[in-house]
């Protein structure tokens, strides 16, 4: 395998600078319309309203008008949208399926792809947080086996690996707020907005990891051929941002 820095483009600014693998199955898409994954969910509702006052109508991909669809084609602005899954956004945008895509930093920090991020949307906020059952804290100078369930393995093992913890992480795909309360783990590692289902479930944050945002993320393909057309999008997108 082949390795090499990204090349700077003017949707560059954020580029990671580590070395990825070229990768074989990256399809340059230089031609038709542009391709954005969007997940599905509160992040595709705001990033629908964030677009339209960019002045591009992607209304079309709204699930009240989509229904069942998940590929949705907007000629008007010669684009396309794909509705994936959020975890899925940056395959499809790594493997050049997707020329664009937004997805939420805990799914981009995650997975760590070869991917460019040129814009903080500022939508989907929330934080990832370590919680605790209120009645039954940690005690971390005793117990010497601490389990933490999460959807976020990666994220939770370099933050406890720079805590110098050593514990066991168990990978969960949702509902993670169960696991301390039925005896799975003793900690989570979650996403938390309203903190209602902390509250609901009796569970107290005990710290911070990040806030989370979403991000427009482009890959290394489409940003080399289709510059112009990302360039104008991050710029309108940009100004609606910073307003
Ligand atoms: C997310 C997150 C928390 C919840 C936090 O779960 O994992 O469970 O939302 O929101 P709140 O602070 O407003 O209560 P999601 O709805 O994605 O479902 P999941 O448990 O299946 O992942």
């Amino acid at each position: 395998m082949t390795t090499r820095a990204p090349k700077a483009t003017k949707t560059s600014a954020k580029v990671k600078q580590k070395a990825a693998p070229a990768r074989a199955n990256v399809k340059p898409n230089g031609g038709g319309p542009l391709t954005i994954a969007l997940p599905r969910g509160r992040i595709l509702d705001e990033a629908l309203v964030l677009f339209a006052r960019a002045g591009i109508d992607l209304g079309a991909a709204d699930k009240a008008r989509a229904g069942r669809k998940l590929i949705i084609p907007i000629p008007a602005h010669d684009m396309k949208v794909l509705i994936v899954r959020d975890a899925d956004v940056p395959a499809y945008v790594e493997g050049g399926a997707a020329d664009l895509g937004i997805a939420g930093r805990d799914v981009l920090e995650e997975q760590d792809r070869d991917l460019y991020e040129p814009l903080d949307l500022g939508i989907g906020r929330c934080r990832m947080v370590v919680a605790e059952p209120e009645d039954h804290p940690v005690d971390e100078m005793a117990q010497i086996h601490l389990r933490y369930a999460t959807k976020f393995p990666e994220l939770t093992r370099r933050f406890l690996q720079a805590r110098g913890v050593v514990a066991e992480i168990i990978k969960l795909y949702g509902s993670i707020e169960i696991a301390p309360l039925v005896g799975l783990a003793d900690r989570i590692v979650d996403l938390v907005s309203s903190g209602e289902t902390l509250r609901q479930h009796r569970l107290r944050e005990v710290e911070t990891i990040m806030e989370i945002s979403a991000r427009l993320c482009v890959g290394r393909a489409a940003a080399k051929l289709r510059s112009d057309r990302i360039d104008d999008l991050v710029a309108r997108l940009r100004a609606v941002v910073k307003a």
